[in-house]
């Protein structure tokens, strides 16, 4: 299954994608973590996206592209992937569809998640993860279960993202209105857009996912 998650700043792509990892053996692609990734290493691509990501602003196309055709390369991709803040421009919806036409594949759903600007800020400006393996918490309505240590591996450090705050959220969801809202009508007219609420809570929105994705089996069993 090759899957989209198409949806603003904060609207719960990553949270899904990984909630999606786990019931369909599929991994997520996310550019944003890609590209964190790449900063914290220091490589060309990092010190080059560095700025921009602070800014809130978007990385380069070609920069992104080249990432996400890379990776599709790897072998844990054979039987698909979720793309997770990837594409986010038409230039990146058009790179994507060639990099699947060559290989004889095509995509299988887009899921628009639609959030308000209110909450999108909200769940933003909470939000913190498990340095150690990612997972994602937020102050407000979704903590650790027991104070200061991370439910899934047990560490105890966790990191905020330097672009999650006020000012640096108004850029990212002018960026998402103005280059990646388009995409809505994008994959609208290839007949392969579907949309799920994203105001509600985390495991209803998934359990709406996976009736999109599997909709025989919306138990987690696709
Ligand atoms: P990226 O890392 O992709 O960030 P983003 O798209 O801004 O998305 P987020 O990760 O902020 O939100 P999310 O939808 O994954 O929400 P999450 O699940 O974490 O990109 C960062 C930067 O990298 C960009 O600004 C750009 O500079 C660059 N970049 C990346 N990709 C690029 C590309 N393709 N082209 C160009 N530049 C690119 O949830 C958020 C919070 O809400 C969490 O605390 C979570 O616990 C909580 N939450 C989730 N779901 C719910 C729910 N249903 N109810 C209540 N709380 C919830």
């Amino acid at each position: 299954m090759r899957l989209i998650l198409l949806g603003p700043p904060g609207a719960g792509k990553g949270t899904q994608a990984k909630k999606l990892i786990e019931c369909f053996g599929i991994p997520q692609l996310s550019t944003g973590d890609m590209l964190r990734a790449a900063v914290a290493a220091q490589s060309e691509i990092g010190l080059r996206a560095k700025e921009i990501m602070s800014s809130g602003k978007l990385v380069s196309d070609d920069v992104v592209i080249q990432i996400v055709a890379e990776r599709i390369e790897q072998p844990d991709c054979a039987e698909g992937f979720i793309l997770d803040g990837f594409p986010r421009t038409l230039a990146q919806a058009d790179a994507t569809e060639t990099m699947l036409k060559g290989k004889g594949l095509e995509l299988d759903h887009v899921i628009e998640m639609r959030v308000e600007d209110d909450e999108l800020v909200r769940r933003v400006a909470g939000r913190f993860s498990c340095a150690h393996c990612g997972a994602s918490y937020n102050d407000q309505d979704h903590r650790p279960k027991v104070e200061g240590v991370c439910d899934k591996c047990g560490h105890s450090d966790f990191t905020r993202r330097p672009d999650d705050n006020a000012e640096t959220m108004r850029t990212r969801l002018k960026a998402y209105y103005k280059e990646t809202a388009p995409l809505v009508g994008y994959y609208y007219c290839k007949g392969i857009l579907q949309f799920v609420d994203g105001m509600k809570p985390i495991d209803e929105v998934f359990a709406d996912i996976s009736s999109v994705v599997a909709p025989r089996s919306s138990s987690g069993n696709p």
